[in-house]
């Protein structure tokens, strides 16, 4: 049986290019969409590459059109505390504002499941160690506050829709 087309956006990155290729070595056709700000082509091991943005209606809506796409996986945020400190505003409008667009597409293309990297940063400062994912989540700065706003907003939208998610920290 043929696998689903799965979307990997921010594949040309650190995390999502290794994404890419396990899911290449387990079969799955995968389509990247990346606008290169901070990633790089060469990082791609393959599959179908897409230069776009996700905060852009327009290349979201071309990558649903051309593939079949059946589920998103999600690694394209800003992702240094120090500069979300400086930035929040680009923190807020990348990570969380871009991820609206990206949810209202996949909305409209009709696809329902959705894998989030979000961070060990909505911690904030530990209470214990190891972490458990029942650790209350307490971030200490923008850059963690943006990951969880994005796993808050996912909840709320599963309770109403068909989204169906998980959200790796
Ligand atoms: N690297 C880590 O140690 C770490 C730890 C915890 C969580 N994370 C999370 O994992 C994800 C990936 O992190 P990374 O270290 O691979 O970062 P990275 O910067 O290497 O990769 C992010 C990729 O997303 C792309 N991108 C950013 N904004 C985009 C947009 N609007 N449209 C399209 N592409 C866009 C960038 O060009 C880049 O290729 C992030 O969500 C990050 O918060 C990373």
């Amino acid at each position: 049986m043929t696998k689903p087309h799965i979307l990997v956006v921010g594949g040309a990155g650190y995390i999502g290019s290794h994404m890419v290729l396990d899911l290449l070595r387990a079969d799955y056709p995968v389509v990247t969409l990346d606008n290169l700000s901070r990633g790089h082509r060469s990082l791609t091991p393959g599959g179908e590459f897409v230069a776009g943005d996700m905060g852009n209606p327009a290349d979201l809506e071309s990558v649903f059109q051309q593939y079949p796409i059946k589920a998103v996986m999600h690694f394209a945020a800003h992702s240094q505390v120090g500069e979300s400190v400086e930035q929040p505003l680009m923190y807020y409008r990348n990570n969380v504002a871009n991820t609206v667009t990206l949810l209202e597409a996949m909305q409209q293309a009709g696809v329902h499941h959705f894998i989030f990297s979000s961070s060990a940063a909505v911690y904030g400062e530990p209470e214990k160690t190891p972490i458990t994912e029942d650790h209350p989540c307490a971030p200490t700065n923008p850059y963690g506050t943006t990951k969880l706003t994005v796993e808050h907003m996912l909840q709320d939208v599963s309770q109403v829709t068909d989204l169906n998610y998980c959200s790796l920290r």
